[in-house]
C-alpha cells in the first residue's frame, strides 16, 4: 500500500498518508522512527483506529510502558471526573517534554482525538534540534557546558502560583534531575532541553538564570521551529519526545475534550 510523506512546514512536522493496515503491518516502522527524529512530529489523518489498534501501532515503533493508563491507553482530560489528576494536567497547557524527570525521558507519544473541544485545545510542538542549531557557534559552546535542575515543583507553579506549603513539601517529595541544557543524543545530534520543568541553571547567579532560561524558551518556540496541530477526529499524531516540546492551547475545563495517548518508552539515557 502507498506510503507517502508530505512535509507541513519547512523546519517541523509531516503527514504521512497511507493506510491502517499498512501501518498496523508495521512495514514502515523504521521509516516513521526515521521521520520522527528529523521531523519532530507526523500525522495521519483520517485513520480511524480503535484503542487496541493505537496500542498495536505503538509497538510497532518502540515499547509501552505498563504503569500508565490502562490497556497502554491514558486518558488526557482536564475533567477530573474522567482524570483524576487533571489539575497536574493542567501544566500540559505549558511547553514541556514529558518525562523529563526520568532517567529515560519519553521516546514520544502516540495522541488520537476522542473528543474536540469548539475552542482551543489545538496542540503545538516545538523542534529542539533545529532551534539548537540556529545558535550561533558561541552560543553553542556556552551552552554546551550548562546543567539545569528540574523538579516537579517548578512545574507546579505555573499551575498553582500560591502553592501552600503541604503543597510545596508534596511536590518537593519528588526527587530533582540534574540535566545536560543541550542534549548531546547517541547518534550525535544536540538539542535544548527546556520545559516547564527547568527549575535554575547550575552555577548561575538565580535572576541570570531565569532570564536565560526565559530567553531560550522564547527563542525555541519561534514561529519557524513550531507546528499548531488543528485536530480532526480520526487523526493520530506521533511526537518525538526527545528532540521537542510541546503544548496544548488553553480549552474550557468542561469542553469535553478528550485525547487517548500511549507512551513510548524511553531509549536513551539523559545523565
Ligand atoms: C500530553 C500532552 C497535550 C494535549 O499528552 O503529554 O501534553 O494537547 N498533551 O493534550
Ligand atoms: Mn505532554
Amino acid at each position: 500500500m502507498s506510503f507517502t510523506v508530505i512535509n507541513l512546514t519547512p523546519r517541523i512536522g509531516s503527514e504521512i498518508k497511507t493506510d491502517v493496515q499498512t501501518l498496523l503491518s508495521g512495514k514502515h516502522s523504521r521509516d516513521i522512527r526515521e521521520i520522527l527524529e528529523h521531523r519532530g512530529v507526523v500525522v495521519f489523518r483520517n485513520m480511524p483506529i480503535n484503542d487496541e489498534q493505537q496500542v498495536a501501532i505503538a509497538k510497532t515503533l518502540g515499547t509501552i510502558p505498563d504503569n500508565e493508563g490502562e490497556g497502554g491507553i491514558y486518558k488526557i482530560s482536564l475533567d477530573k471526573g474522567i482524570n483524576a489528576r487533571a489539575d497536574y494536567l493542567k501544566g500540559s497547557l505549558m511547553w514541556h517534554s514529558d518525562g523529563s524527570l526520568q532517567k529515560y525521558p519519553n521516546l514520544g507519544a502516540l495522541l488520537r482525538p476522542m473528543k474536540l473541544s469548539e475552542v482551543g485545545g489545538q496542540t503545538e510542538f516545538a523542534n529542539t534540534y533545529a532551534a539548537y542549531d540556529d545558535l550561533s557557534d558561541a552560543e553553542k559552546s556556552d551552552y554546551d557546558k550548562l546543567r539545569v535542575i528540574h523538579s516537579a515543583e517548578a512545574s507546579q507553579y505555573y499551575v498553582r502560583p500560591e502553592m501552600s506549603y503541604a503543597e510545596v513539601q508534596q511536590w518537593q517529595q519528588v526527587p530533582n534531575k540534574n540535566c545536560p541544557l543541550v542534549w548531546q543524543h547517541q547518534s550525535g545530534r544536540k538539542s535544548l532541553l527546556l520545559g516547564a520543568t527547568c527549575d535554575y541553571v547550575v552555577d548561575m547567579k538565580i535572576e541570570e538564570s531565569r532570564a536565560l532560561l526565559a530567553k531560550l524558551r522564547d527563542w525555541s518556540t519561534q514561529p519557524q521551529y513550531v507546528y499548531r496541530h488543528e485536530w480532526q477526529l480520526g487523526d493520530l499524531l506521533i511526537w518525538d519526545n526527545t528532540g521537542t516540546m510541546h503544548r496544548a492551547i488553553p480549552y474550557p475545563e468542561d469542553s469535553g475534550r478528550l485525547m487517548h495517548r500511549t507512551i513510548l518508552e524511553g531509549e536513551e539515557p539523559l545523565n
